[in-house]
């Protein structure tokens, strides 16, 4: 069934979703269309919202609130992997092809709907035989092969909570998550494909298992052991340790599925915040699912088109059902690690709820070479093609006026996205020029790990993406401008406003809010509510706006620009973290008394840290190179690669505020060798002259 609304061409608010019911009304359709529910959730309580109440005000003239409770569809029940993959099976669609999976030593395997669930269901009967039930907790530390999806839909299935790591962090970054989610089971490689060598990974996962924790089992992937000695020399702890294929030989390749609460915990993902902890945001399965395979269709083009009354092709914006000839037709490729919040919503969840192909890729992007993606596209038919903006940098970098005339055919692209940070003009250009054959529609898509999935992007059909004819002439839409995240999807809404809430002038910098929020919300912070309430909601308390922590100003049309972070989070290559996280990692080191973090602008990059550190009297021992190499090191090793600094500056006093607070906006201008802002609140303000002699002196 297809329904026929009027497609808003005009930017929000969406005018079918201005009131409160409309918008609960639209995603309980959504919901009920785009799920397939065990016992079906009433409309009664289709969504429960207790924003924070005041508590009133303490001793130190601080208010108090309530930490807020959301709630969708919470007397539905379902099951998340059956949503993904039994239903599409059972309605003869079991031979599509699910994963291309290509591994980076160019190995390949065609995984089917019908295959991937055998796969799925042989992993969730080895979890339950070593003893994983609903609610417990699975950390999985893999690389992008298809065991990742295996296992994050066996957790799934049989109501664990999966969280995955990114196989490049360290074994502290890892060790903090097995030991803050309180995990049973562990499930790691024997080794990671990297830039063309064998990395050893189990080792690392034995040391982050190695203090304190609640891990009964490690199941151990075997990706690069390629004969039996090889595999007998994998470090191993008898009884804890077992091998993936030891694990499931003999289990039946199919399994009964239980169905779930709507607010069963699906997952965990950590992201950084403003202290030096990573926080474990929860999301839950049912409102989560509803989003991300909405968001899904509208953004990738999935979504059914109807003639208007003028006789235009439109795209129905509001449609809670695909059509299957764009399912059909659509090759994706998100190219984010499975561990990323991308991953989770646009290549584990929303691709296999929608029931399309997808390609998989475990390597980076120019292993042997940059061609590799272009390879990639042409080999597999890609027609969407979903990336972050460093890589397209790095790939422009590589080859200025796009890959070699005539040498790929990367014709099937026909989208093409964007995620992870704001999107330089050039570099949009660049990739709809040399991969979108100057004609793709471009998606620049807003969101965060607490959202669960986007927020804020052009669409793939607006009007100056669609061919001749689709609009009708003299149509109002909003024209896709290169860097902007457009306006918010349906059924979610977003405002840009001062610190005391009030609405800032067009071009002007305010704070984006999500003052109504879609179901994929992030419902806590793990183990730590207040936390949650802390981050996201204080700040407007009783008016109940999420702050994203994010600057952004809107243009005349009310189009929003994501201005960058507003607190102490850096994003590099579209990774988050935070650099209070960085500088807990150096001042552990014995060379270090106090580090101060900032970040600094990257051409590739987006921005890398800069690390400001006075020193001990070890420190002082080390000349500025050993410093510089102990200490990129040591953060290496404690976070994980991505979080090295660029550059480290050996000090005698950091800049503070009287209530000392390290002033990191300072510490970046001076590196950039820019005009200082106000420096009026700082308590050692001479600390900036001695660390501009110390920059000048270099
Ligand atoms: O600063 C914004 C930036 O990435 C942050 C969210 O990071 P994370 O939770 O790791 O999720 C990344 C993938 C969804 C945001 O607060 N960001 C994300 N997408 C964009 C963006 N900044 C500008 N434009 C975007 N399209």
């Amino acid at each position: 069934m297809t329904f026929t609304y009027t497609n808003p061409a005009t930017p929000t608010p969406n005018p079918a979703l201005i009131s409160d019911q409309a918008r609960i009304d639209f995603w309980a359709r959504q919901a009920r269309d785009r799920l397939t529910w065990g016992r079906p959730f009433s409309d009664r309580k289709a969504h429960s919202f207790s924003k924070p109440q005041s508590l009133g005000t303490d001793e130190q003239g601080i208010e108090n609130f309530t930490v807020p409770e959301i709630k969708w569809f919470e007397d539905g029940t379902l099951n998340v992997a059956y949503n993904c993959l039994d239903r599409h099976v059972e309605a003869g669609r079991g031979d599509k092809v699910a994963l291309y999976f290509e591994g980076e030593p160019g190995d390949r395997q065609t995984i089917t709907y019908a295959q991937l669930l055998r796969r799925v269901a042989q992993a969730a009967h080895g979890l339950e035989k070593l003893g994983v039930t609903k609610g417990d907790r699975v950390v999985i530390y893999l690389p992008v092969i298809p065991e990742t999806i295996i296992f994050t839909l066996a957790c799934a299935r049989i109501g664990a909570i999966h969280s995955l790591v990114f196989g490049g962090f360290s074994a502290e970054a890892l060790r903090f998550r097995v030991e803050d989610t309180g995990a049973k089971v562990l499930v790691t490689t024997d080794g990671q494909n990297r830039r063309g060598k064998v990395v050893p990974v189990k080792a690392i996962a034995d040391e982050a298992c190695s203090g304190e924790n609640q891990i009964e089992h490690v199941i151990v992937v075997d990706r690069t052991s390629t004969s039996a000695q090889e595999r007998a020399a994998v470090p191993w702890t008898q009884g804890r340790d077992i091998w993936y294929q030891d694990l499931i030989e003999g289990l039946p390749e199919s399994h009964d599925y239980q169905l779930f609460e709507a607010e069963t915990p699906l997952f965990i993902i950590y992201t950084s915040g403003t202290t030096g902890k990573p926080k474990g945001l929860v999301h839950t399965s049912a409102g989560y699912l509803t989003q991300t395979a909405y968001t899904h269709a509208l953004l990738f083009d999935l979504l059914p088109e109807f003639e208007d009354e003028t006789g235009a092709r439109r795209v129905d914006e509001l449609a809670s059902v695909n059509d299957l000839a764009k399912v059909e037709g659509t090759v994706h490729w998100c190219t984010a690690d499975l561990a990323w919040v991308t991953a989770h919503t646009y290549e584990i969840y929303g691709p296999l709820l929608n029931g399309v192909s997808q390609v998989i890729y475990e390597g980076t992007p120019n292993t042997p070479s940059f061609e590799r993606h272009f390879e990639i596209i042409e080999r597999y038919g890609v027609t969407n093609y979903y990336t972050a903006p460093t890589l397209i940098r790095s790939l422009m970098g590589a080859f200025p006026q796009g890959p070699e005339p005539g040498k790929f055919d990367l014709s099937s692209v026909r989208l093409l996205g964007s995620v992870g940070e704001s999107i330089n003009p050039e570099a949009w250009r660049w990739l709809r020029t040399h991969v979108g054959g100057g004609s793709a529609s471009f998606i620049d898509t807003w969101w965060q790990s607490e959202t669960g999935s986007a927020v804020c992007s052009p669409r793939p059909h607006d009007a100056q993406f669609a061919p001749a004819g689709t609009f009708p002439e003299g149509t109002p839409h909003t024209t896709p401008k290169p860097g902007c995240a457009n306006r918010p999807i349906p059924g979610v809404s977003v405002r840009v406003v001062d610190e005391a809430g009030q609405p800032v002038a067009p071009g002007v910098q305010g704070f984006i809010v999500v003052d109504k929020i879609g179901p994929s919300m992030a419902r806590t912070v793990w183990g730590n509510p207040a936390r949650y309430l802390d981050s996201y909601w204080r700040h407007y308390g009783e008016r109940g706006w999420f702050l994203a922590g994010d600057g952004a100003k809107l243009d005349e049309e009310g189009s929003v620009y994501i201005l960058g972070r507003i607190d102490d989070v850096i994003n590099i290559s579209g990774h988050r973290l935070s650099t209070i996280e960085i500088e807990s990692a150096l001042v552990t080191h014995e060379a270090v008394v106090e580090a101060g973090v900032c970040p600094v602008e990257d051409d590739l990059t987006g921005h890398q840290a800069v690390a400001y550190v006075t020193l001990s009297e070890a420190g002082r021992a080390l000349s500025a190179d050993e410093l510089r190499a102990v200490l990129t090191e040591h953060v290496r090793r404690e976070i994980g690669p991505i979080a090295k600094p660029k550059d480290v500056v050996a000090v005698a006093d950091i800049p503070k505020t009287r209530s000392g607070k390290i002033t990191r906006r300072l510490l970046g201008q001076l590196y950039q060798g820019q005009e200082l802002g106000d420096c009026s609140s700082l308590q050692n303000e001479e600390a900036l002259g001695a660390i501009a002699r110390v920059l000048a002196g270099r």
